[in-house]
């Protein structure tokens, strides 16, 4: 192992900082700004994106630790989608050119065709105390109904709240994993958190669940020795919700995507789409970018609806992987003259709690969609990742996804020469049929440059 000496000497530029978390944010953003070439002017930037309301600050400061500044990311609308045959314009908060562009196109074409529809398969979550215990599994199952009484009792403080509201605990049920791990356990615990993602209810249960087992088990004259020893491993709720799950899908008659592709009919479209749908079922590759594709939507909804992104994409690539290889979320059937393309993903979303009633934004979202309950944000994100998903396998088949990106990247370059309106203009009319790349754009914008400076003087 390095000695600390040997540490600060391998990373001159760097020293060890002691007590950071304990500074006031000032200190912090002086002490972090003193690496960079200009640390006063660097001070003044991080501290432009501050929010100029101090209360507004301070909460976003306490969302997480040891801030020093804010990350803006775009909030843009995707208009007119129709799910379930109910009008949505719908939020999406995304760094990435052309997703919201693309959710957009994908809305209008199937407005006009039926919109989206959603069902909801089940919204059951998964929470876990992992333990290790001796002796015999049949006699620690007997023991089950006794002790998962008294869990549940153990636990009423926390679930009175989540009842009333219509949840809490559905079960819990000892799995035996010793064949897996020598004297491994789980207590595997099923929740309803209606309209709350409900990770820290979820986990809060869990730790008592943990707590109480370890107790009931040592008190209990039904135990003798070694048996009365659990230890547990940890205790917490599963990102993998299977049993919380979404469907949403599309249809029409083939004849209808002939509107899609001038140069193709309907059943020349739809021969290449499923052609492209079932790469993704075969390769992992694909599968992983198909994939990637359905999360531009899906978690461009959950930021900014406040929900946990990291938390729904954990489940949605688990979920892909479920037979054992990794494979494209969505599913096509072509029959009788129907075109039908769906996603079912397992998708853990919450409507209150959490940044819902914290984050300005997040709260101007939920008023956007009416404040759904967890169900309908969930029909929501879903139709949303469909129609990302829809929009690219759709140019990737035909065009290609360069060409529209390109317009979008060229605006990118533009601004990075902080072009005017008028050079904007004049860029996208020279640039519709020439490949936009920063060298191209770069001379072009010299060239018009120049030509305007030997006009004027
Ligand atoms: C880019 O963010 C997403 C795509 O690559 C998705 C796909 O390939 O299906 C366009």
């Amino acid at each position: 192992m390095k000695s600390f000496t040997q540490y600060t000497q391998q990373n001159q530029d760097k020293e060890i900082i002691s007590g950071f978390s304990r500074l006031p944010k000032e200190e912090k953003l002086k002490l972090i700004t003193r690496y960079f070439d200009h640390p006063e002017e660097t001070e003044e930037e991080f501290q432009s994106f501050w929010y100029p309301d101090k209360r507004i600050q301070k909460l976003f400061d306490e969302f997480s630790e040891n801030t020093i500044s804010n990350y803006y990311f775009p909030y843009g609308i995707a208009p007119n989608f129709i799910i379930d045959g109910k009008v949505y314009h719908i939020p999406m908060v995304i760094e990435e050119s052309s997703v919201v562009a693309a959710a957009s196109k994908s809305a209008k074409f199937w407005a006009r065709h039926g919109g989206f529809h959603t069902k909801i398969h089940s919204t059951v979550k998964i929470g876990q105390v992992h333990f290790t215990w001796q002796g015999d599994g049949k006699k620690l199952q007997a023991a089950m109904p006794e002790m998962k009484a008294r869990l549940i009792e153990k636990v009423k403080p926390n679930t009175a709240n989540m009842e009333e509201r219509g949840g809490g605990i559905i079960d819990i049920e000892l799995v035996d994993k010793t064949h897996e791990m020598e004297d491994y356990y789980q207590l595997k615990t099923s929740f309803n958190t209606v309209d709350s993602m409900g990770a820290n209810f979820i986990n809060s249960c869990l730790e008592e669940f943990a707590a109480e087992l370890k107790k009931y088990v040592m008190e209990s004259s039904y135990f003798e020795g070694k048996e009365k020893d659990v230890n547990i491993i940890m205790s917490i709720l599963s990102n993998y919700t299977p049993d919380c799950m979404v469907e949403a899908w599309v249809e029409c008659d083939i004849s209808e995507l002939g509107e899609i592709e001038e140069e193709l009919n309907g059943e020349e479209f739809a021969t290449k789409f499923e052609k492209g749908v079932k790469v993704a079922k075969i390769d992992k590759y694909r599968a992983a970018t198909h994939n990637k594709g359905i999360f531009n939507g899906v978690d461009a909804v959950a930021l900014a609806t406040g929900n946990d992104f990291r938390a729904i994409e954990a489940a949605g690539h688990a979920y892909a992987s479920r037979d054992g290889q990794y494979r494209g979320l969505t599913d096509l059937s072509i029959e009788n003259g129907r075109f039908k393309y769906s996603l079912k993903l397992p998708l853990s979303l919450g409507t209150v709690g959490g940044l819902t009633n914290l984050h300005p934004l997040v709260k101007k979202s939920l008023q956007l969609l009416n404040n759904p309950k967890a169900e309908e944000l969930m029909r929501i994100a879903a139709s949303a990742g469909l129609a990302n998903n829809f929009g690219a396998v759709q140019s990737l088949v035909t065009k290609g996804i360069q060409l529209g990106h390109m317009k979008m990247h060229l605006l990118n370059i533009l601004n990075a020469f902080e072009a005017s309106e008028e050079e904007k203009n004049k860029a996208v009319e020279y640039f519709k049929n020439i490949k936009v790349s920063y060298s191209n754009v770069a001379d072009f914008i010299k060239a018009l440059r120049n030509e305007k400076y030997s006009s004027e003087s």
